[in-house]
């Protein structure tokens, strides 16, 4: 365990231009650094560092943290892990305190259980190779079925003989602990060997040790599953998993492409054959987890499957999931009755990879193309697809990308296009209200909800739908976590965090955002307490979001929301600026905010008989946004629109 006093010391030595520079490429910009992000692929950086602050932020995926959380991500380095790194980097003693005998125990497990299985796996290799029957029956089955032996030993394949307990007599023999065997499921309750009569393809941990085994069976009239698969442990999360990764990370990053294929003598083969950006699902359906690991190395998605029913079934199971992850997910059929393994074989590298090319499809069309087969003539069925396609549409994040395939659809299924944005629309508005249900209750229109989560209109060319104003609340909090400890008026010494407070107090319960509600409110009991109020708070809070938005502001580029890049070309540097933005803030938001009441206001009172208090307060707040409008327009040479 490393000390306390250690910890605060490696945190305080890691510079994040050093750790990140180690493995991205950096430049100056301002203050800060800036490169292409490693955690998504890009093409223009959005990849900030800033060494003041001593964090890094993507204003891509959104990544930030500090050194030792981008060590943790990029490296997948357990925490104490990436600690040590640093402190060898820069030549830091650790001090270790004892761990208790329960933190000893459970530690000390999960690398046993990897040593294990690294004795088994040499186990099982050498009787592969040494002995007369691995030799006679399994290496002539690999040989049979075209693995050279290099590619044996590159994916460690092994066989495991009939013989009862071997292993397990054995591996006891050689002081390995019966327990531990039967927790990572190489031995049986019964002390008998879990893999018998079987050949035997590891599966490797991302960083390439055992995690687990598979072994297949060798002839078909041979008893129990054709694939046997080590029990789930605490090294072996299956669902966590794919095939192959291992081998494949860094031809996956190459091409920018991952192959993604059903089993496991698929990805061998293919691997053999000089394509290795290739991973299998290992017969089950594709899980988030798996998604986002292949997410560590690129966005996009080739699954090749087999032709028949089963496959195409497969296939689609997949997809919506990839969708939802945000990839870009393209579909190859292979001809029936053929695996990639197969297949490959049948045609060789270069005629494989043509036959891809030549058939790959986008997910969508894919669906598209199968559905308009079946449901021709069929209205009823048509209808039922419909509603079905409408359902993945709706889970593509990206807004662009959703109406690109919002109007490929229509098209193929020559309807009329607005049915399925509005479809599509329901569903978004559902499964967005259902993520905000527990936000402020505020006096938001419905129309508000026909945003996307960045805020862009869904659909604006269909309805010109009325803005929410998170994007005005957020550049608000901007100037308060960033200025709100600087002077704003000397007289009086009031803080821009006063200005701000002070300034928005009749529009806080019209806030879109239960975050900025949130941060706004700490901040006013907190100038009320006398307690500080600057970066380092925000910086340090223990609300995860608080400080991810705080760190987003101290790597943020020089970006502003669109209304604020006519005037501020001709302005100073907003870093020197503060005051100005403070006030800008500050009545841009409650103008937008004034002016919702405002419409929400009239609508009422065109619908009922308004009494003549509603009819005062209507006039009233029309009153102080006409103001508004004015002094606006004037001071700020600003485009003020409804
Ligand atoms: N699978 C499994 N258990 C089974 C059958 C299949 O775990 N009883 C998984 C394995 O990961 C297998 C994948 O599903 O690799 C695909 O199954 P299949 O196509 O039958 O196996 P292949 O790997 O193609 O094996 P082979 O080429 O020897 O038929
Ligand atoms: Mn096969």
């Amino acid at each position: 365990m490393i000390s306390q006093k250690s910890i605060l010391e490696i945190i305080e030595t890691a510079k994040i231009e050093d750790i990140v520079g180690d493995f991205v490429a950096l430049k100056k910009r301002g203050v800060n650094l800036i490169g292409l992000c490693p955690f998504h692929n890009e093409k223009s950086p959005s990849f900030n560092v800033n060494p003041t602050r001593n964090i890094f932020k993507c204003f891509g995926c959104g990544k930030g943290g500090d050194s030792v959380n981008f060590l943790m991500e990029h490296e997948s380095l357990s925490y104490p892990d990436a600690l040590r790194y640093i402190a060898d980097k820069y030549k830091i003693e650790i001090e270790e305190t004892k761990p208790s005998a329960e933190q000893q125990a459970s530690m000390l497990e999960g690398e046993s259980l990897f040593i294990i299985n690294q004795y088994a796996s040499k186990f099982y290799t050498d009787q592969l190779f040494q002995t007369d029957i691995g030799k006679s029956v399994g290496l002539s089955y690999f040989k049979q079925r075209g693995f050279r032996e290099e590619t044996i030993h590159k994916f460690n394949l092994g066989f495991s003989s009939a013989e009862r307990d071997g292993f397990t007599r054995k591996a006891v023999k050689d002081g390995y602990n019966i327990e531990l065997l039967r927790k990572v499921g190489l031995t049986t309750a019964n002390d008998n060997d879990f893999f018998r009569n079987r050949v035997i393809f590891p599966i490797h941990s991302l960083s390439g040790k055992f995690a687990a085994f598979a072994g297949r069976i060798l002839t078909s009239e041979a008893s129990g599953p054709k694939y046997l698969n080590s029990p789930e442990s605490e090294i072996y999360n299956k669902s966590k998993t794919l095939y192959g990764l291992f081998h494949a990370k860094q031809a996956i990053r190459k091409h920018d492409e991952c192959m993604l294929v059903e089993g496991y003598t698929d990805v061998i083969s293919l691997h053999q054959g000089g394509i290795e950006n290739v991973v299998a699902s290992s017969g089950t359906s594709l899980t988030v987890d798996q998604i986002r690991l292949i997410k560590r190395y690129t966005q996009n998605v080739l699954i090749i499957y087999d032709g028949d029913l089963a496959g195409i079934k497969a296939a689609l199971r997949g997809i919506e999931l990839i969708v939802e992850q945000d990839a870009n997910v393209k579909i190859v059929l292979l001809p029936d009755r053929h695996d990639p393994d197969s297949f490959f074989k049948e045609k060789g590298h270069t005629q494989f990879l043509e036959f891809i090319q030549a058939n790959k499809k986008d997910f969508l069309l894919f669906r598209l193309d199968l559905a308009s087969r079946e449901i021709a003539g069929d209205p009823i069925k048509k209808t039922a697809f419909i509603r079905e396609i409408v359902q993945t549409l709706a889970k593509i994040p990206d807004s662009i990308k959703r109406s690109v395939y919002v109007k490929e659809t229509a098209l193929q299924l020559d309807i009329d296009e607005r049915i399925i944005i509005g479809e599509t629309n329901k569903l978004l508005v559902k499964s967005i209200s259902e993520k905000k249900n527990n936000e402020l209750p505020s006096s938001k229109s419905k129309e508000d909800d026909l945003l996307a989560d960045d805020g862009t209109a869904i659909y604006p060319e269909q309805k010109p739908a009325p803005q929410n104003h998170l994007v005005q609340e957020k550049d608000l909090v901007r100037v308060l976590i960033k200025f709100g400890d600087k002077i704003f008026e000397e007289e009086t010494s009031l803080t821009v965090a006063n200005y701000i407070v002070n300034n928005i107090q009749d529009v806080l319960e019209n806030f879109d955002s239960k975050l900025y509600h949130q941060i706004i409110t700490e901040s006013m009991s907190r100038l009320q307490s006398n307690e500080p109020l600057n970066p380092d708070y925000f910086l340090k809070h223990t609300n995860e979001d608080i400080r991810q938005e705080a760190i987003e502001v101290f790597t943020e580029p020089f970006t502003y929301s669109d209304n604020w890049k006519k005037p501020l070309q001709t302005q100073k540097l907003p870093d020197e600026n503060f005051k100005n933005d403070s006030i800008r803030v500050v009545r841009m938001l409650k103008y937008r905010k004034f002016a919702r009441v405002c419409s929400e206001m009239k609508n009422k009172l065109k619908e009922g008989q308004p009494g003549i208090e509603e009819e005062t307060k209507f006039i009233k707040m029309n009153m102080k946004l006409q103001e508004l409008k004015a002094e606006m327009g004037e001071t700020l040479n600003i485009v003020v629109f409804d």
